[in-house]
């Protein structure tokens, strides 16, 4: 188990209710990741990785396909860093098979370069916009919660984080949006101190890569540095499925996203 304030990250070990959860979300994921529509939108990575971004289906206290609604210290510890969540949006189901990553036709070798040399690592709500992709914070996680939805193989696509590169980014954004009114921090450019941040991330943290069990799940706190490492497992594996919820900060209390740890 990691050490939360330190690290940014924390794993969860196994909870029934957590796997019965993920047997539910489970059987929904078979169908969406065979649902031509679904693939359309979301096989990404020369077919080797589903996004299924807003694909969970599930219902603002995380119930999903029948299930009962989503508890357990992992869900517990996320209301508790959020001081309460009343909705937990609208999920994503991430499904990779063998070989992740392969190059889309119109992905930039650049793009492709950074996605098997550093995981695509980001930082979640910091959006690249327009063709120069400069980045703007426009979504305000609370925490994101990674729930396996079978056993996944380590070296299978793991959630990569790199550690204390939360509190790094938090003095950043902290530096960036210093008296300003958290109504126009969406509008503030933040690419240079980003890349500048990241690129000093990538030098002094840690690179760590998080796999789980069926019934264990583990939270990334939301300024973390994280993506999604390459495929290297053996290919007796045919898939790994992780439902990822980031339910939103609540709108009026940005400055405690801001600063909160
Ligand atoms: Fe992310």
């Amino acid at each position: 188990m990691g050490d939360f304030a330190h690290t940014g990250w924390v794993k969860f070990p196994y909870d029934v209710a957590v796997a019965q959860w993920a047997d539910h979300v489970a059987d929904r994921a078979k169908d969406v990741a065979q649902d031509p529509v679904h693939c359309a939108n979301w096989l990404r990575s020369g077919g080797t990785w589903f996004v299924g971004a807003d694909v969970l289906g599930n219902d603002a206290q995380g119930r999903v396909n029948g299930s009962a609604k989503l508890s357990g210290q992992g869900a517990d510890f996320c209301a508790n860093q959020m001081g309460g969540i009343d909705d937990w949006g609208v999920g994503q189901i991430s499904i990779c098979y063998p070989n992740y990553p392969l190059q889309d036709a119109d992905e930039p070798d650049a793009s492709f370069r950074y996605r098997v040399k550093r995981d695509t690592a980001h930082l979640d709500g910091l959006k690249p916009i327009g063709a120069d992709k400069r980045r703007f914070y426009q979504e305000f996680h609370g925490v994101i919660l990674g729930i396996p939805l079978s056993d996944t193989p380590p070296d299978a696509a793991p959630f990569v984080i790199w550690e204390g590169s939360h509190l790094i980014f938090q003095d950043m954004l902290e530096q960036a949006f210093n008296d300003l009114h958290p109504d126009v921090w969406a509008d503030q450019d933040l690419t240079a101190i980003y890349q500048e941040t990241r690129a000093r991330i990538f030098e002094t943290c840690e690179r760590v890569e998080i796999t789980a069990k069926k019934g264990e799940c583990y939270v990334a706190h939301r300024m973390a540095l994280h993506g999604m490492g390459p495929w290297r497992a053996s290919a007796e594996h045919s898939e790994r499925a992780i439902a990822y919820l980031r339910p939103y900060w609540r709108g009026d209390d940005l400055l405690n996203w801001l600063h909160a740890p």
